[in-house]
């Protein structure tokens, strides 16, 4: 089989660490997949910035509309962030020319995923987000995939790595937010604008993908009650400790008589709690579903390197040709196959 082109826009921590894998691991993959995949063109904002990749072997974009659309790409991975302007455009313009996509972009899919969605359906490919969710951590592929069997009451944990780590490092070593923010940073976990992390709103925008996966509800971000931890003080941590308890910041996703209810907000847990006891930048996501009962996943939730792992699995899904189940879309517009007989 032909190999699998790829064209990944964004050059960051996860973008450099997905062409970085995706060479490393060639042999394997190529053996996995029956075809070999391989990067043919990148785009990014600076060409000149040393990321330590090969990019003279590389066609490169200024615009990633533009490799988005190439004839030359077979799969547009998306890791530049951001809910509108290139992100948004990018995305849209590959799925329009039926191109199956890869992205990491929560805050991009809370927003328009349902009319990503709809585009992926109707140009009949697909729309995968593994890392968008928990960093390394596969839960999209569980509960999109290998959870299907199961009614899902409750999807919860901790979705973002940088305010698990600050809690942390406060809790253990009674260092200030700041400075703990400072190293979440420099060790590349932290969204361009920490506000995300820090307000909640990155765990949000997770929340708000793994209730539509779990649910199969429409996304809505909108509807999240979104408290973040920048009002947590060491005093608040040592108080807690007293009592047999850490501070979390949790999303929640309930399945309630009037609809499903979300939440996000720093949650007192005892200290016997196994969510209790991950820590640093790991990500923890927990479901109670009636046949499976209680699942609980654990991992890193950010950096490069792991963060890479999930969109190189995803990568290799379309090497294969396997199509997930279709997510966010009203289970109205899909169209209903006849149930086969028992
Ligand atoms: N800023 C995010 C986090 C990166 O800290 O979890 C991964 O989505």
């Amino acid at each position: 089989q032909a190999p699998l082109k790829i064209g990944v826009a964004g050059l960051g921590t996860v973008g450099a660490s997905v062409v970085r894998l995706i060479d490393r691991r060639a042999n394997a993959l190529s053996a996995a997949c029956g075809r070999a995949i391989t990067v043919q063109a990148v785009s990014a904002r600076s060409r000149g910035r040393d990321r330590g990749l090969p990019l003279e072997r590389l066609r490169w974009f200024d615009d990633p509309v533009a490799l988005a659309r190439d004839p030359g790409i077979d799969v547009f991975v998306e890791l530049i962030g951001g809910e509108e302007g290139p992100a948004r455009e990018a995305v849209t313009a590959a799925l329009d020319a039926g191109k199956p996509v890869v992205t990491a972009n929560k805050a991009l899919l809370a927003r328009h995923g349902v009319d990503l969605a709809r585009r992926a359906e109707k140009a009949g490919v697909a729309l995968n987000f593994e890392a968008a969710v928990a960093g390394g951590v596969p839960i999209v592929k569980t509960l999109r995939e290998g959870l299907l069997g199961n009614t899902i009451e409750r999807v919860y944990g901790i979705l973002n790595g940088t305010c698990n780590y600050i809690l942390s490092r406060m809790e253990a070593e009674g260092l200030s937010f700041e400075a703990c923010l400072k190293d979440a940073q420099r060790l590349g976990y932290a969204e361009a604008d920490p506000t995300f992390d820090v307000g909640g709103f990155d765990t949000a925008h997770k929340l708000a993908i793994l209730t539509s996966l779990a649910f199969g509800t429409e996304i809505d971000a909108e509807a999240i009650h979104v408290e973040g931890i920048t009002q947590i003080t060491p005093a608040d941590l040592a108080a807690a400790d007293e009592l047999g308890y850490r501070i979390k910041l949790l999303g929640v996703a309930t399945r309630t008589e009037a609809g499903v209810e979300q939440r996000v907000h720093p949650t007192m847990v005892p200290k016997s709690a196994p969510i209790a006891q991950v820590n640093g930048v790991t990500n923890a996501v927990a479901i109670d579903a009636d046949a499976v009962q209680e699942l609980t996943l654990v991992g890193p939730g950010a950096g490069g390197e792991a963060t890479a792992s999930a969109v190189v699995g995803d990568i290799t899904d379309i090497a294969r040709g396997f199509r997930p189940a279709p997510f966010g879309v009203p289970a109205a517009e899909l169209a209903k196959p006849a149930r086969a007989p028992m």
